[in-house]
């Protein structure tokens, strides 16, 4: 098998890597990957199943499982079961030792594959692994593509507290914000997982300095939870600068971080990226970090939801807890950042080019009027070089696709597109339409809910009062035991 692969791999011209690898290796993927030292997302499984129609390989990442409901539906099969040892014996594969590529049989391929640069396999041969870019793979194989795995949730299963916080600055939630960060969030207080979302009022100091803009902007970012679905009861949902003991971690972890390690975060070197010079910016734009590792750790969560462009402070808060635990033992759990896995952690903005972010213009709001949600999407960059309806489009990195796959729960009007659009079969405006029109059908109740909010800033303040109270319970404690280890003792401590 093995040379039969490195030859169909030598014909085709592409790159690849043979890895000799130890005799006593365990043959499941996690020890692979284990001796890989890469995660599960790289590894790539292939398994061989029986249906009516005969035997198919299907390809997988290591961090997915087939769905077997969604993999029928695909095939439009009725009947599914994985091969045996002895049927797959007949196909001269070995159980545990099945490569992707040099079968006899059909093979499909999970389209989450394609949001990974490279893989690791198996060659066949029990001391050999195979590493190559999946769209090398692509180039030798011929394989049908298709969606029908899912995540597997075992990674989330051990988590059971988590905590994140999202800056009031400006307008209302976008289709980042939501794929991101929001709907991950709502998804992991659904499966019941201790969850403290917060309204991070004293991050948004680092831009807003004006009293009545700053109200507006936390009273509507409470609206939008709630409308979205977030229920104040399930969930700890409260105002950052409600529960003072943010502050003080802060002052208290500034001395755990070296300012080598502040001075490479991002959100201001992005500001020195824009031309502001490094004497104007404002120390609470520098400090920003150690607030956040202060948000997160007081509450001592596994995992902290958010989107890709906070993973690098998320990074800092595992660190200066580190740090801190370095000198005075075992205080900070080390939270995880959960990030979603593909287009979803970093939503492409209308301009095709950068993230979705409300300070570059470059958003499809939830909330806004019908008007200005239509503008956004018919303005919105799609593939450049398609010049009339009946070219040939590209679908894979497109954004009104990946916001159809956002919003548009109809998935077989989705396809319909999507083939069409390849096909040079549709226009970029009916796409754009039935974008627009899934996205209202999406958030309808969302965006009537909110409106019925909308002058209901009393109920707005009450919830987050009430979620305060709930949050400097575990807060208290936790800066109780930072300042009895670090040497404080005072009324606090004492309490
Ligand atoms: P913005 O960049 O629009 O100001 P925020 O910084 O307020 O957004 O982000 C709130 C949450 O949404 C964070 O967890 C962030 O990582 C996530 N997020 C923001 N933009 C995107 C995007 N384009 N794709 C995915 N997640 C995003
Ligand atoms: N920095 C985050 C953002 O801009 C908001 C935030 C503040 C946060 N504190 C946090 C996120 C703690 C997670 C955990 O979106």
């Amino acid at each position: 098998m093995k040379d039969k692969i490195e030859k169909l791999l030598k014909d085709a011209g592409v790159a690849y890597e043979f890895i000799p690898l130890p005799e006593d290796l365990p043959m499941d993927v996690p020890s692979h990957m284990n001796f890989y030292k890469d995660t599960l997302e790289h590894a790539l499984a292939t398994m061989i199943y029986k249906t009516e129609k005969g035997f198919i390989a299907v390809s997988r990442r290591g961090d997915t499982k087939v769905n077997s409901k969604k993999l029928r539906k695909f095939l439009g099969i009725k009947r599914l079961s994985l091969a045996t040892e002895e049927e797959m014996k007949s196909l001269g594969l070995t159980p545990g030792l099945v490569p992707p590529l040099g079968h006899s049989i059909p093979l499909y391929f999970d389209q989450k594959l394609k949001d990974i640069d490279y893989f690791f396999d198996g060659t066949g041969h029990k001391l050999f692994g195979l590493k190559m870019r999946v769209d090398d793979l692509l180039k030798v194989d011929k394989a049908t593509i298709g969606d029908f795995t899912i995540y597997d949730e075992l990674s989330t299963l051990k988590i059971k507290r988590v905590l994140s916080g999202i800056t009031p600055s400006g307008s209302t939630l976008h289709l980042g914000n939501y794929a991101g960060a929001v709907k991950p969030q709502f998804d992991l207080l659904e499966k019941g997982v201790e969850s403290y979302y917060f309204v991070a009022d004293l991050h948004a100091l680092t831009t807003i300095q004006d009293k009545d803009q700053l109200e507006k902007c936390i009273i509507n970012n409470v609206f939008d939870y709630i409308a979205l679905g977030l229920d104040p009861e399930k969930g700890i949902y409260f105002r950052q600068s409600d529960v003072s003991e943010h502050s003080m971690l802060a002052i208290v972890l500034a001395n755990y971080v070296p300012f080598g390690l502040t001075n490479r975060m991002h959100a201001f070197k992005d500001k020195l990226a824009k031309g502001v010079s490094k004497e104007n910016i404002n120390m609470g734009l520098f400090n920003y970090p150690i607030l956040m590792a202060a948000d997160i750790l007081l509450y001592k969560p596994d995992g902290v939801p958010v989107g890709e462009d906070q993973r690098q402070h998320v990074e800092f808060a595992r660190e200066t807890a580190r740090s801190f635990n370095k000198a005075h033992g075992a205080i900070f759990p080390i939270p995880e950042a959960l990030i979603q896995k593909g287009y979803t952690s970093k939503v492409i903005g209308t301009d095709g080019e950068r993230k979705m972010s409300k300070s570059l213009g470059n958003v499809v709001n939830i909330f806004d009027d019908e008007e200005t949600i239509r503008r956004q999407i018919m303005g919105s960059y799609t593939d450049p070089n398609r010049k009339h309806p009946t070219d040939p489009g590209r679908v894979e990195g497109n954004p009104i696709f990946i916001y159809h796959d956002i919003v548009n729960d109809n998935k077989e009007e989705v396809e319909d597109l999507k083939k069409r659009y390849r096909e040079g079969k549709v226009g970029d405006v009916e796409v754009k339409e039935k974008l627009f029109a899934a996205h209202m059908r999406k958030f309808a109740e969302a965006r009537k809910k909110r409106k019925e909010l909308e002058n209901n800033i009393d109920l707005a303040r009450e919830i987050l009062e009430k979620g305060a109270e709930k949050a400097r319970k575990v807060a208290r404690e936790t800066m109780k035991e930072v300042y009895e280890v670090v040497g404080i003792t005072n009324k606090l401590s004492r309490q």
